[in-house]
């Protein structure tokens, strides 16, 4: 091993050394902060000293357009391989959406090439010492804009496994995933804490228990970056920082009116469990911060040094990186997508600006040379940077060195992607124990979901919103109907989606599929003062149901959905009832739980679920139908009953 290469190994084994001391899911020394401030973290890799001197020669020889250069993070789509040379790039990122040369079905080897393009320009600079360029992807439930990719359940649905082992390699089966494609860069996990099911980012929650998320988020980076420096290694990102679980009304990208205290210990609770496993990068929220209680108004978070800087990076000792949301920067008072002098003086170290990265690298240069922006704050988000990219390894090895690069078979993860749908689904009704069905039994499938690659993998699934796909788009995976002709068998099952005119008799019972459509951020929003009701959204499923419910034939119902669901009606239309919320592309573990005794239900609420349809989270007057915990396995002999049926207002007021 060459010096140099020793001289970056002694962090990484700093940051093993951390890590391995930290017992899976050990969160204890956070579980009881009582808000009063924030935990004064140590951050688990110390500053190297030969890694910050190299980096101080190479931010010493540049130029303030090639330090700009090095913070300015544009969408593939809208720059080339060699604008990132002309303009010293630091970063590129591929949102929802964005696939090499738009084709939605490339390869992983068409990945793989478009990545080897965009990092080779970048050694391609006229700079002195060349820096390497990270690309950077959403890949948050698998890798999931690549077409072929297993896509794993979606946070909401993996909270309800509360399997921290399992998540540490759902993590490292993402980050090869990934660098199959020659991406180094994962934004994710999301350590949101949901409180309100009307935010359409609720599924990308893993739970409203904080603790559930820090578990998790913790577990997620360990996975993700590994020792940072290996094959299957990427960089990984806690987001979105900081209170995006919290906003009003659950209002995306609105006004979260957390006091510090709950700020502390709610929301940021994902945060320090993160650090501490080693997060290299975090990524700033859209939302905004008002401690009305405290006549505190942070306003939008990006441009708010308390947080980015002061807490961040001061009382956390976060040494990585701060990136922003895309575009975020326009919604800073004052700013726009070109220019926000504010949200990187707050501590926004790269800016991802998908658009307009031409504007704003002359626009930040103009605001430097003005003294609007200080060198000194420059130079550390350069050096935030760069060190990032060393600890990743970038400077000492292409990011296609390694094993995964263009190997199609490493984005097949669906064994595992099959085992966490088995532990993500929560049986809520069972009633004289209808499931599992017997091997041999003849099924009635209904319901449009039950055949839509779309509904059960939600959104971020190939494009952004999860829309414009059709089955032949999920070049792997399996629907529910599919899985239950091939473990059932063809002759046994049959299928309507409308269920128009279906007779049920002589069925052993009918599996009616029923689902949400796909949505991705603010689309998914369920808007103050709309009630909150799957059949009100979805009336077509609600129709489906009454087709084929007591007719004298078990049903078993199916919900996928983003967030826990008001849906008495629903669930007392059905015999059984299973929250299966969105999979994601291997509903054969659906299938698995259902069917036989080899696997049981262990799946449990991880948000409560609702008892009417203006009860929107755990706040005062909500109605709990479910608590969180709450699930049957194939013991459990509880009946449900009779759900009550409370009036469901056209306003919730
Ligand atoms: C989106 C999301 C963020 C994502 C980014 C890049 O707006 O808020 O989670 O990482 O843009 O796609």
């Amino acid at each position: 091993m060459t010096l140099r290469k020793m001289k970056l190994f002694i962090p990484m084994l700093a940051l093993v050394a951390a890590c391995a001391g930290a017992p899976h899911g050990d969160t204890g020394r956070y579980a009881d902060l009582d808000g009063s401030d924030w935990p004064a973290l140590t951050s688990p890799m110390p500053l190297d000293p030969a890694m910050e001197a190299r980096i101080g020669q190479i931010v010493a020889g540049m130029t303030l357009a090639q330090k700009v250069g090095q913070m300015t993070q544009p969408d593939v789509r809208n720059i080339t391989p060699d604008q990132v040379r002309e303009f010293y790039i630091g970063s590129v990122l591929n949102g929802g959406g964005a696939w090499p040369n738009m084709k939605k079905d490339a390869s992983v080897a068409e990945w793989a090439a478009l990545s080897a393009q965009f990092h080779d320009a970048a050694l391609r600079t006229d700079m002195t010492v060349k820096i390497p360029l990270i690309w950077g992807t959403d890949a948050v439930h698998g890798h999931n804009n690549v077409r072929g990719a297993t896509m794993f359940p979606h946070n909401i649905g993996l909270g309800a496994a509360d399997d921290v082992e399992m998540m540490e390699r759902i993590g490292r089966a993402t980050a090869q995933q990934v660098r199959a494609t020659g991406i180094s860069w994962v934004f994710a996990p999301t350590v949101a804490v949901g409180q309100d099911r009307r935010w359409g980012r609720t599924y990308e929650s893993y739970s409203s228990d904080p603790q559930l998320v820090a578990r998790y988020g913790a577990a997620v980076v360990r996975g993700l970056q590994g020792e940072l420096t290996g094959d299957g290694d990427v960089v990984a990102t806690a987001k979105h920082y900081l209170g995006d679980g919290g906003t009003f009304q659950g209002v995306d990208q609105g006004e979260n009116r957390a006091t510090r205290a709950e700020m502390i210990t709610t929301h940021g609770a994902g945060y320090y469990t993160a650090l501490d496993a080693g997060v290299q990068t975090v990524m700033a929220t859209y939302n905004s911060w008002n401690d009305v209680a405290a006549g505190e108004n942070h306003g939008k978070l990006h441009g708010d040094r308390y947080v980015l800087t002061d807490v961040l990076k001061d009382r956390l000792d976060f040494t990585g990186f701060v990136v922003s949301d895309w575009n975020g920067i326009e919604q800073v008072q004052g700013c726009d997508k070109t220019r926000c002098a504010q949200a990187i003086n707050a501590g926004i170290d790269m800016i991802m600006v998908p658009e307009d990265w031409r504007a704003f690298i002359t626009n930040t240069i103009a605001d430097v040379e003005a003294g609007r922006i200080p060198m000194a704050r420059i130079d550390d988000a350069v050096t935030r940077i760069l060190r990032v990219k060393m600890r990743a390894g970038l400077f000492d090895r292409a990011v296609a060195d390694s094993r995964f690069n263009g190997q199609a078979s490493a984005i097949d993860v669906s064994a595992l992607a099959r085992e966490a749908v088995r532990k993500s689904v929560v049986l809520l009704k069972n009633e004289n124990a209808v499931l599992p069905l017997r091997a041999d039994a003849r099924v009635l499938v209904v319901g449009a979901s039950a055949d839509s690659m779309s509904n059960q993998t939600g959104g971020w699934s190939l494009t952004w919103q999860g829309t414009e796909n059709t089955n032949a788009d999920f070049a792997t995976g399996q629907t529910l109907l599919a899985a239950l002709k091939e473990q059932l068998g063809d002759a046994d099952v049959t299928y309507s989606a409308d269920a128009a005119g279906v007779d049920v008799a002589g069925y052993d019972a009918v599996i009616a599929v029923l689902g949400e459509t796909p949505y991705a951020e603010y689309n998914g929003d369920v808007r103050f003062p709309a009630p909150v009701q799957h059949s009100l959204l979805h009336p077509t499923d609600l129709r489906v149901l009454r087709a084929v419910a007591d007719k004298g034939v078990p049903v078993v119902t199916v919900l996928y959905s983003g967030r826990p669901a008001y849906a008495n009606d629903l669930i007392n239309l059905s015999d059984a009832f299973v929250a299966a919320f969105l999979p994601g592309t291997e509903a054969g573990g659906l299938a698995d739980v259902m069917i036989g005794t080899h696997h049981d239900f262990t799946g449990r609420l991880s948000f409560v679920w609702p008892g009417s349809a203006c009860s929107t989270g755990e706040h005062a007057g909500d109605v709990v139908q479910f608590a969180r915990g709450y699930g049957l396995s194939y013991g459990d002999r509880r009946p449900v009953g009779v759900l009550p049926l409370p009036a469901t207002p056209a306003r919730c007021d």
